[in-house]
């Protein structure tokens, strides 16, 4: 039957083959029909003919000194070759005598040689050989791996019998090179690795998992660091994450020791949307004992702080010590040992036990849902209240409530009420659906009663009303996106305003309130100029307190005591400086001169300004007088008995304009005095003789016209002793007698600038 079936194959596969007749050393392709040899593929097959042997390899042309992948057959001057497609009859035939063969035959090579009849047969990642023959004698072929004889077939034909064949399997596995056979197993103990070739003839590679180490005895142990730093998680797997909120998060639990969990505690540090390690926190015996590992090297059993050095101290089974770096602690756990370290920025752990284990919370998949992980310490006690009695008897799900209570206090401190909102938002709902009112819930969450917070004032849109202190009072407190510019830069208002004459400095009142300053103690340097709220800003939009003042510094000392901090905030503006305009008067005759009649006197009257004391510079047109320059003025006269009467100098002022009483006028001299207001004004032989003299400095109007006109009314006295002379000292005013005196006389000087 199998004659036939040859026959019958072969007339299949000649219609394809152009030269099924081999006769010389050829290589063949067999792509159509790849061999996986032993675990190796080839698409193609060399043929060296000689009259000793027929040899097929797969990797090359036969060489004895090279591995060569080869069947050895007897010689032959010429071969048959053709390449067979498959049929079950044959398939059932080779896994009849070759049960090790389970992939399903795909084609197969026949090969012909004088003697005997090959067969290689394709099992996908198998193989077989089959060989045959009715020739009379024996018959050997050699399989070759490597260049090693792995099976030699015998064949033994008598003569008239039947024909004799043999099957051989032909699978395995390489593995660098090395021959594994079918189902063999080798292992390196100094690795782990063990290669296994499976039935399918796979080579598979086991060794250590990724956590785990081995142990040079062949077994392979747990041995994995998971890293937390800044707000990252690179967990036992090499897997990275980041937290998000400032909450706390299961780094480790091992579900075969409940009593030991590390946990890991984020808080913001320069920015809030970045959270940072900041404390890590190891849960022993239930979680009855907390050490936490703190800042600056801190150590906390539950509450009590721990004095640590380099030597190591027992706390519950765990070994805590302290080196400059950080601080490690060391926890063995029935089979496990787990080795903690913190530095106030980075922790670490070490964990070493035995192969195989399921590790829990970030460190043992970091990828798993963030909130799966999550603990909030306090809030998880009071958002999950929401699960207890009273909150029990409202019907509505408080699962959304607790998880917004959880999310939003792990993005946010419990400031102002936060916690009790949720649970506030809780009852409301509950009484307005099923009118319940849940029995003093408040004193079992210690939430207080909402008030109305910063009734007394009304904070700006800038500003929102919170807690100062927890419970406590309250007060406007700056909005984070409104104060972030000014504290960006350490500010606490917007740069000063310059004017040319003024500079305004504006500080924001919830800044100055979040660093204690009292606005109303603040002053410039002169003490009267007080910090005050600007109510037209402070009514529309926002707080500011304005300063307005050329001078900018703060004095709080004044009132005897203080409970304010030194504030100093210098401000400056750079002016540019302001023209200054000198006003030089000219006078616009040097002296006048005036006759006068008066009852029996006829005289003449001289009024004449001079630059010094002595009365030598006399002032004339070309002289320039500056304002503030000190002027004496004299008033003589001439033809008067010096023995009878005293000239007097009642009066003198100032106008802008010619007419001694027209516009603004300024006295110098009133009533025989020096005006007492002008401390510049000096009065010298008043009533004495027949000339005095007076001096001032000199002044303009303010805004008023470049002209300036000196006037003075003078009188004649008749001497009587000394009666002619005013004291000005104000303490005896001693009356004229109105008859000592004549008829006034006035005269005028006139200036312009
Ligand atoms: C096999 O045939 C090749 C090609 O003709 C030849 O180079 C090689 O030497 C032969 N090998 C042997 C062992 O004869
Ligand atoms: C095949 O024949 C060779 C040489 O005669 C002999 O060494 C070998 O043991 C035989 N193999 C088997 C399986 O009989
Ligand atoms: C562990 O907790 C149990 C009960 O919670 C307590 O009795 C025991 O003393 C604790 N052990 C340690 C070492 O704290
Ligand atoms: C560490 O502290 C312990 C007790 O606090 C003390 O006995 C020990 O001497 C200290 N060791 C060192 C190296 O300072
Ligand atoms: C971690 O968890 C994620 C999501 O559940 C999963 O896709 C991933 O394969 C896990 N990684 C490891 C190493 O177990
Ligand atoms: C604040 O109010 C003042 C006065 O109404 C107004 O001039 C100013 O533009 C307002 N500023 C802002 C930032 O709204
Ligand atoms: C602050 O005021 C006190 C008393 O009024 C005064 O002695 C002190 O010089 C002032 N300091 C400054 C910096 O103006």
């Amino acid at each position: 039957m199998l004659r036939l079936l040859l026959l019958l194959s072969a007339a299949i596969a000649l219609s394809g083959a152009d030269l099924p007749w081999i006769t010389t050393n050829s290589e063949l392709d067999i792509s159509s029909c790849p061999i996986t040899y032993f675990g190796q593929k080839y698409e193609r097959f060399y043929v060296n003919l000689t009259s000793e042997n027929v040899v097929i390899c797969f990797n090359g042309y036969y060489d004895p000194q090279n591995k060569g992948d080869c069947l050895v057959g007897p010689g032959a001057a010429m071969i048959f070759f053709l390449i067979g497609i498959k049929y079950s009859a044959l398939e059932s035939l080779f896994k009849e005598r070759l049960p090790t063969i389970s992939n399903s035959l795909e084609c197969y090579l026949e090969i012909q040689l004088s003697s005997i009849t090959v067969q290689v047969a394709d099992f996908e990642s198998q193989a077989a050989l089959y060989v045959a023959t009715s020739s009379q004698g024996t018959w050997h072929t050699d399989v070759l791996v490597d260049g090693n004889k792995v099976s030699t077939v015998n064949l033994t034909a008598a003569a008239g019998s039947s024909r004799t064949r043999r099957f051989v399997d032909l699978s395995g596995c390489r593995h660098s090179g090395v021959l594994f056979w079918p189902g063999e197993v080798r292992s390196d103990p100094d690795t782990c690795v063990s290669l296994n070739c499976f039935e399918t003839e796979v080579l598979q590679t086991s060794t250590c998992g990724p956590l785990e180490r081995c142990q040079g005895n062949g077994i392979c142990s747990l041995d994995t660091i998971c890293t937390v730093t800044g707000p990252a998680v690179i967990d036992f797997h090499g897997q990275q994450n980041s937290v998000k909120d400032r909450c706390s998060y299961s780094l480790l639990r091992i579900p075969s020791v409940p009593d030991f969990q590390v946990l890991a505690n984020f808080q913001e540090r320069r920015r809030k949307d970045v959270s940072f390690l900041d404390s890590v926190t190891l849960r022993l015996n239930g979680s009855s004992v907390h050490i936490h590992l703190k800042q600056g090297g801190r150590v906390l059993l539950d509450d009590s702080a721990l004095t640590l050095n380099s030597s190591v101290q027992t706390v519950h089974g765990v070994k805590l010590s302290k080196d400059q770096t950080g601080v490690t602690a060391k926890a063995s756990l029935s089979n496990f040992k787990a080795s903690v370290y913190f530095d106030g920025s980075t922790g670490q752990i070490h964990l070493e036990g035995p192969a195989g284990q399921s590790l829990h919370g970030l460190c043992g998949n970091s990828s798993t849902s963030l909130s799966k992980e999550r603990l909030f310490e306090d809030s998880s006690t009071s958002c999950n209240l929401l699960k207890e009695a009273p909150f029990s008897s409202c019907d509505i799900d408080p699962e959304p409530y607790i998880t917004a209570c959880i999310d939003t206090l792990c993005s946010y401190s419990d400031l102002d009420h936060l916690r009790c909102q949720f649970l506030e938002a809780y009852a409301r709902a509950c009484s307005l659906k099923s009118d319940t009112t849940l029995q003093d819930w408040r004193s079992k969450a210690d939430c207080s009663r909402p008030e109305a917070f910063c009734q007394d004032r009304t904070c700006s849109d800038h500003e929102f009303c919170g807690e100062k202190t927890a419970g406590g009072e309250t007060r406007c407190f700056c909005r984070a996106i409104f104060a972030s510019k000014y504290r960006k830069i350490n500010s606490l208002g917007d740069p000063p305003v310059c004017s040319q004459n003024s500079a305004s400095l504006s500080l924001v009142g919830c800044l100055l309130e979040d660093k204690g300053i009292d606005y109303s103690v603040l002053q410039l340097k002169e003490p009267t100029c007080r910090g005050q709220i600007d109510k037209q800003t402070h009514m529309n939009n926002n707080s500011q307190v304005l300063y307005k003042n050329t001078i900018m510094s703060q004095n709080l000392s004044s009132g005897g005591i203080t409970r304010q901090d030194q504030v100093y905030i210098d401000f400056s503006c750079i002016q540019t400086q302001p023209d200054i305009q000198t006003v030089v008067f000219r006078i616009k005759s040097s002296s006048v001169v005036q006759v006068i009649s008066s009852g029996p006197w006829r005289y003449s009257l001289t009024m004449k300004a001079y630059t010094d004391p002595s009365r030598t510079q006399a002032v004339d047109s070309n002289t320039e007088v500056r304002l503030n320059q000190k002027i004496w003025v004299e008033l003589d006269t001439d033809g008067l008995d010096e023995k009878l009467v005293a000239v007097v100098t009642d009066s003198c002022w100032a106008t802008d304009q010619a007419s001694p009483t027209g516009g603004r006028k300024y006295y110098l001299i009133k009533n025989g005095c020096p005006n007492s207001e002008d401390q510049t004004v000096r009065v010298k032989g008043n009533g004495k003789g027949t000339s005095n003299y007076f001096s001032f400095n000199m002044f303009r109007f303010t805004g008023s016209s470049a002209e300036l006109y000196l006037h003075c009314k003078l009188q004649l006295c008749v001497k009587q002793e000394n009666s002619c002379v005013k004291n000005c000292d104000g303490a005896r005013k001693r009356r004229f007698a109105r008859s000592n005196y004549e008829a006034a006389a006035f005269i005028s000087m006139a200036w312009t600038t």
